[in-house]
């Protein structure tokens, strides 16, 4: 029998024994869009597909975005065939080449050869760790990295000990863990980037309800600060956020009655989006006539102002002892009350605003 061809945008490939998972097209519909902006400012784009797994993201990125060269790299050589294959009939052989190395000996001989790359592409299975230094070595200063994390169980608090180890931050659990989780992310790749003199720049960071995603722009200095890297606490008993920098760490209290703090960090609080290069991609994706990216990037561009947590509708109603508000109407309500309020993209269910939560509560109960 025929071995069956897939079709995503533009690539065509077949998926043999390889992971490939088609309710992911939007994630990397997101790394084509970013890539598209890359090439179209600085006029060439050679990207390193560091985990290529059948090569659907580096077809992508050549199709669609008009990528000049590409590193496809695999793991696993019982991919080669398949991987010559889905790229040998779309690229020239001069403008890629496919090995089977371990990622990280990949990026470290980009460093000894100082062949750097302007998109570097690191969707990796379970734990980001081990990448988030070794991809740095790879990657141009200016240039960009696509990352996956599925670690979700350390980063949402659920194994704190695990995250001492690997993060050297603290993870506890809240309702606004996955944001954390992001956060967790973010902060522990400007630490590395920072040990090497440099910093980070969050392009988008997307939590897909399973998995975490990060296009990050590896800059020239240290982005970490005492505003935009420190702590934040959860206080069970009243439901209320608070950030602290490490400089205000002896006065983490809570003014309810019966407070009940736990603190998660250090990490990144800062913007988890650009808010130009996310217009950008919104006009790249509306011309594409691609509406849910559009509707989802339109939602990240909400949110980039407010702070580093949300609170959820099941938390509102269970602490007001009130019916669920639907939740456009509590943040049109907050809205009219002079506070800052939008839906997260990381929760169908929570909403990202300056007012406390007994203010939610307030306004939900006059809904
Ligand atoms: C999540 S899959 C890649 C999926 C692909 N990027 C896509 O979008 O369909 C991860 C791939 O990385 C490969 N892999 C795992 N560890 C690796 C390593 N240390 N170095 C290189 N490849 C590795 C696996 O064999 C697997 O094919
Ligand atoms: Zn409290």
């Amino acid at each position: 029998m025929a071995a069956k061809w897939h079709r995503e945008g533009q690539a065509k490939f077949q998926i043999g024994q390889a992971f490939y998972n088609s309710q992911h097209k939007f994630v990397r519909d997101l790394g084509v869009l970013a890539a598209i902006a890359e090439k179209q400012d600085r006029g060439s784009l050679r990207v390193l597909d560091a985990l290529s797994g059948c090569g659907v993201r580096s077809l992508r990125y050549w199709h669609e975005s008009n990528a000049d060269y590409l590193w496809i790299n695999e793991g696993n050589p019982e991919h080669s065939s398949l991987l010559q294959q889905n790229l040998a009939q779309a690229i020239a052989p001069e403008h890629c080449q496919i090995t089977h190395q371990d990622a990280h000996r990949v990026f470290f001989s980009c460093y000894a050869r100082r062949d750097y790359y302007d998109l570097v592409d690191v969707d990796c299975f379970g734990s980001a760790v081990p990448y988030l230094s070794s991809m740095l070595w790879a990657t141009k200063i200016g240039g960009l990295m696509y990352l996956t994390s599925t670690d979700g169980r350390t980063l949402t608090g659920h194994l704190p000990e695990n995250s001492i180890l690997a993060y050297s931050a603290i993870a506890r659990s809240h309702p606004a863990a996955q944001e954390q989780a992001l956060r967790l992310l973010i902060g522990a790749t400007q630490q590395q980037a920072a040990t090497k003199g440099l910093g980070i720049e969050p392009i988008f960071s997307l939590f897909t309800g399973q998995t975490y995603r990060l296009m990050l722009r590896l800059v020239s200095k240290p982005r970490l600060t005492l505003n935009n890297y420190g702590f934040l606490a959860y206080c069970h008993s009243c439901g209320n956020y608070q950030t602290f920098s490490w400089r205000k760490l002896n006065n983490i209290s809570c003014t309810c009655k019966d407070p009940a703090i736990t603190v998660s960090g250090a990490m990144w609080l800062g913007r988890l989006h650009d808010p130009q290069r996310i217009e950008r991609l919104i006009v790249l994706a509306d011309q594409r006539g691609w509406q849910k990216i559009v509707k989802l990037l339109t939602s990240m561009k909400h949110e980039i102002d407010l702070p580093p947590y949300f609170y959820t509708l099941q938390e509102i109603g269970r602490r007001g002892k009130l019916d669920l508000p639907k939740r456009s109407h509590l943040i049109a309500a907050l809205q009219k009350q002079g506070y800052q309020a939008a839906a997260t993209h990381i929760d169908p269910q929570g909403i990202k605003t300056n007012a406390s939560l007994e203010s939610c509560i307030a306004i939900a109960k006059n809904i």
